[in-house]
């Protein structure tokens, strides 16, 4: 890998961020009455970082207290070792036992706007229905379920069930295509695919059970389809295999209904598989484990998001993500919290959809992403100003680096001018839970930043020579302990998560990020320096958009970029050598766009190819492709004297630039 600086035009990042000098301070009001108002708890977990994560693990309910806190043989971590418990009995039937019984634990929205509102009394219910029919389809604990579902409640209900008899469940972001689907499923040797008749996406019904359909054609290990209705059969009829496919609502009127007892899981029992993208073509399954995992997001929860009994909590992500697994599913539900889930677009039935949402069930906490604050601003500033925004106390933003440009509009359109803190989080489906973020009552934020280390959590940014770079200097960001919810391994890989996080600095996690710190300690974040791109805050490798454009006939070779986008941070951009008998025309594009879609999902599509007889090589045959960057950006070119041809790439700079305009 290369250092940041040369590798993805981060040092334009950086020059523009050393301008950012404006500092937010929470108000009086909102630090007098802050969930966390003491500076002292970052040095009491730096001093002794396992008694304030044993601290933290006391939130939940154990079956069994553990025995040590901590074994670290890097990189294997075991958290809260000895100890039992379960994630279903945190999330629900603990509040269920409370006044809580009848707090709304989700508000559900569906896209036509049909409504949901389940008390946790309710969800207790249906979590103990659906289990019971996992049981009956014959789940046992260990056996995984994978799940493609709408953002309907019996995604979360599904998974809490899993949760609830110990089967590790993986879900998979409804935006994949049937072949992604079907390698997430192989790979996890999944025995249940959970997924519904459809759901709802901007007036249009997504085919998930089609898709689930051509997927299980070729996945040996299903066993059965489990299948949700959600829009019904006039609206889309599917197709349902006899002696494979199973309607959830007919197996649970049977005699199914009743109680089943959550199982004492060891705290390191996996609690699910959450497929990312990395630097090859094969997604990695990262393996997240119980004990640890629950009191990290559980505690980073209620500190960040400063919670409180009467929040009304909206997280705008999809539940096939990381982050709807630890900030809409187990953070907020093992908090009691009442979450707001919507299953469609922002614009339907129009653009104000979002503030529409947070006007009528007065939301509280807004938690979305950066790109959709730069689709807001695009979309105008009158939208926000339709609605009644005063219930919003507090805004966070997740997934890829917030430009202080949006920043600033999110405070100012969205959180009444000011009168919203703003966390900007930063993590990692690997890391499981929130690692750098201000805690609101203390931090003062900036535009852009997202401040400091969580308590407990120790980052820091060193050269490739494993040296702590100087303040103000782009590196690599590493994290240096252990930490709760970290990922435990690659499933069925544990050679490649050592490779790939553990070996550039042993006994560091190397997150693939770029960062600098500035003279206060605020972290900066300035982008992946892998081969990996964030496209609206999804994380795609280049290496599976270009192994899906080669599987293409027309294709000889190819090699993807991400080029700076104003809305979506990083679109995608490919550089395409065409076989022989096949002409580039637009055509051939709009055909190879829709193979990458068909192959990854319409999450992965091209939003520029260009033709070229030839790709720019070293010597030793590697792509350059920081020279494409190079171009795609508009920089001046590297240096290009280890090329095999260096005309090359004048020439695609040419072609790159005739067509742009
Ligand atoms: C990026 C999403 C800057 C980063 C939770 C990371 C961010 C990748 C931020 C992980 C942030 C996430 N500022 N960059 N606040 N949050 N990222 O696995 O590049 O889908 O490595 O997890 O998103 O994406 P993932």
């Amino acid at each position: 890998m290369s250092a940041p600086q040369d590798s993805s035009g981060t040092s334009a990042n950086i020059d523009a961020l050393l301008q950012e000098t404006r500092r937010f301070p929470p108000s009086s009001e909102f630090a007098a009455h802050a969930n966390v108002r003491d500076e002292a708890v970052y040095q009491r977990a730096h001093d002794d970082p396992e008694g304030f994560w044993a601290e933290a693990a006391n939130r939940l309910d154990w079956f069994k207290r553990w025995d040590t806190v901590l074994e670290w043989n890097a990189p294997w971590a075991k958290w809260f070792v000895g100890g039992q418990l379960n994630a279903s009995y945190n999330c629900v039937d603990r509040h269920n036992a409370t006044s809580r019984r009848n707090k709304a634990a989700i508000i559900w929205e569906g896209e036509p706007g049909d409504t949901r509102v389940l008390t946790y009394h309710d969800l207790y219910r249906e979590v103990n229905n659906f289990a019971a029919v996992l049981l009956d389809l014959g789940i046992k604990k260990g056996d995984r379920v994978a799940f493609y579902m709408p953002m309907i409640p019996e995604l979360a209900i599904g998974m809490l069930a899993c949760a609830r008899i110990g089967a590790p469940h993986t879900v998979i972001f409804g935006g994949f295509s049937a072949e992604a689907l079907r390698d997430r499923i192989n790979d996890s040797q999944a025995k249940l695919c959970v997924t519904a008749d459809g759901g709802w996406r901007r007036g249009n019904i997504v085919p998930l059970k089609d898709t689930t359909d051509t997927a299980v054609a070729d996945a040996p290990t299903i066993e059965h389809v489990l299948v949700i209705q959600r829009v019904g059969p006039d609206i889309r009829q599917v197709n349902m295999k006899e002696g494979r496919d199973v309607w959830y609502h007919e197996a649970v009127s049977r005699e199914s209904r009743r109680l089943v007892d959550p199982e004492p899981v060891d705290s390191e029992h996996p609690l699910y598989i959450m497929y990312t993208s990395g630097t090859t073509g094969k997604p990695k399954g990262q393996l997240h484990t119980t004990g640890g995992y629950l009191t990290g997001v559980s505690l980073t929860h209620e500190w960040i998001f400063d919670l409180k009994e009467e929040d009304v909590y909206w997280c705008t992500a999809d539940i096939g993500w990381v982050t709807g697994h630890s900030y809409i599913v187990y953070g907020p539900l093992a908090n009691g919290a009442s979450v707001v889930m919507y299953e469609g677009a922002p614009d339907y039935p129009d653009k104000d959809r979002f503030w529409a949402l947070i006007e009528k069930y007065a939301i509280t906490i807004l938690y979305t992403a950066p790109t959709s604050i730069r689709t807001f601003m695009r979309w105008g500033d009158e939208y926000p100003a339709k609605h009644d925004l005063s219930s919003l106390r507090l805004m966070g933003t997740v997934g890829e680096p917030i430009n202080p440009e949006a920043w600033m509009w999110y405070q100012e359109h969205i959180g009444g001018g000011g009168k919203c803190p703003i966390v900007d989080t930063w993590w990692q489906t690997e890391t499981g839970m929130i690692m750098i973020t201000p805690l609101p009552g203390i931090v003062a934020t900036k535009p852009g930043s997202a401040t400091r280390p969580f308590p407990g959590v120790e980052a820091t940014v060193l050269d490739d020579g494993g040296n702590p770079v100087p303040n103000n200097t782009g590196g690599n960001l590493v994290i240096a302990r252990p930490w709760p919810a970290m990922s435990r391994s690659i499933w069925g890989d544990p050679d490649r998560y050592v490779a790939t996080y553990w070996s550039k600095y042993p006994g560091l996690y190397l997150t693939g990020d770029g960062a600098r710190r500035d003279d206060d300690g605020y972290f900066w974040l300035l982008g992946r320096v892998d081969d990996v791109l964030n496209v609206s805050g999804h994380r795609i490798g280049t290496m599976e958009v270009e192994s899906a454009l080669v599987s293409h006939p027309a294709v000889a070779e190819a090699a993807v970029i991400g080029a700076t986008d104003p809305v979506t941070g990083q679109a995608i951009v490919a550089f395409v050598t065409p076989r022989g008998g096949y002409t580039p025309n637009d055509a051939l594009t709009a055909e190879l766009k829709e193979h990458v879609v068909r192959g990854i999902g319409a999450l992965a599509r091209p939003k520029r190819i260009y033709y070229t007889m030839e790709l720019p090589k070293t010597r030793s045959a590697k792509i350059m492709r920081r020279l494409l960057r190079d171009i795609a950006e508009g920089r001046v070119l590297g240096d290009t004297t280890t090329l095999l041809d260096p005309t090359i790439v004048s020439q695609i700079k040419e072609q790159y630039e005739s067509s742009e305009g």
